[in-house]
């Protein structure tokens, strides 16, 4: 059975066994974690973009783990410039793991970061389908509403996604729900809101929202806690 974890923000991971996929390893500067925690044995760093809030403490942990960090090509080698193993791949790529594979799907958003000393970077951002095992998940990264999130899930049938709500930076509570009419989900889980003010939200006025106005489930994780997936969503 695979359990998510979720640190808060955009960081999670997917555990099922000994493998252990972390997803934007948001962590030093976390309001939510305030550090980084001792437990983690990722097994592979996936990242959806270069800011700061999803980069985060990807190229540490990838380097004390040895654990390759999968991301958009540039990203990947900036990455591999910083000592961290590294996958790259672009969109409509799917690369394969021992537990599946990973899609690099659009998402609708911006990627330019600042390294300590060095010039800008920037690459695309993007989301990731996941085949973990024998089920399929969405992690959005950031992103805006738009309408090819129809095709991503009628592609892959996604059993849980992981979907923004926060506003400002991303979609918020009303777009997220209409994304959740295009992705048609089992499941729902949202993500990237209350961390700081302006993208403070109610993710329990997201859960009401889903649950009266689509088919899909919705479960609120809370920063901090595990979330054992069912075998039968
Ligand atoms: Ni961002
Ligand atoms: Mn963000």
């Amino acid at each position: 059975m695979a359990r998510l974890k979720y640190y808060g923000h955009a960081c999670w991971s997917l555990q099922q066994g000994n493998t252990n996929v972390l997803i934007d390893p948001f962590l030093s500067d976390n309001p939510w974690t305030k550090g980084i925690p001792t437990d983690l044995r990722p097994t592979a760093i996936f990242l959806t973009h270069g800011h700061s809030d999803h980069l985060g403490d990807a190229i540490a942990i990838a380097k004390q783990s040895g654990a390759p960090v999968l991301a958009m090509v540039e990203l990947a080698d900036y990455c591999q410039e910083q000592g961290a193993k590294s996958i790259d791949g672009n969109f409509g790529g799917v690369v394969k793991f021992d537990f599946g594979w990973a899609k690099f799907v659009p998402a609708w958003h911006s990627s330019t970061w600042a390294p300590p000393g060095g010039a800008l970077r920037s690459t695309t951002p993007n989301g990731f389908v996941i085949r973990f095992f024998d089920q399929t998940f969405y992690h959005a990264g950031d992103t805006g509403l738009f309408y090819d999130m129809k095709l991503i899930g009628e592609i892959n049938p996604i059993d849980v996604a992981l979907l923004p709500i926060g506003g400002h930076y991303t979609m918020g509570v009303e777009d997220a729900v209409r994304a959740v009419e295009l992705l048609t989900p089992k499941l729902v889980i949202p993500m990237h809101y209350s961390t700081w003010p302006p993208i403070e939200q109610d993710p329990e006025e997201f859960k009401r929202l889903v649950e009266s106005k689509t088919a899909a489930k919705c479960v609120v994780v809370k920063p901090g806690a595990e979330w054992d997936v069912p075998a039968n969503l």
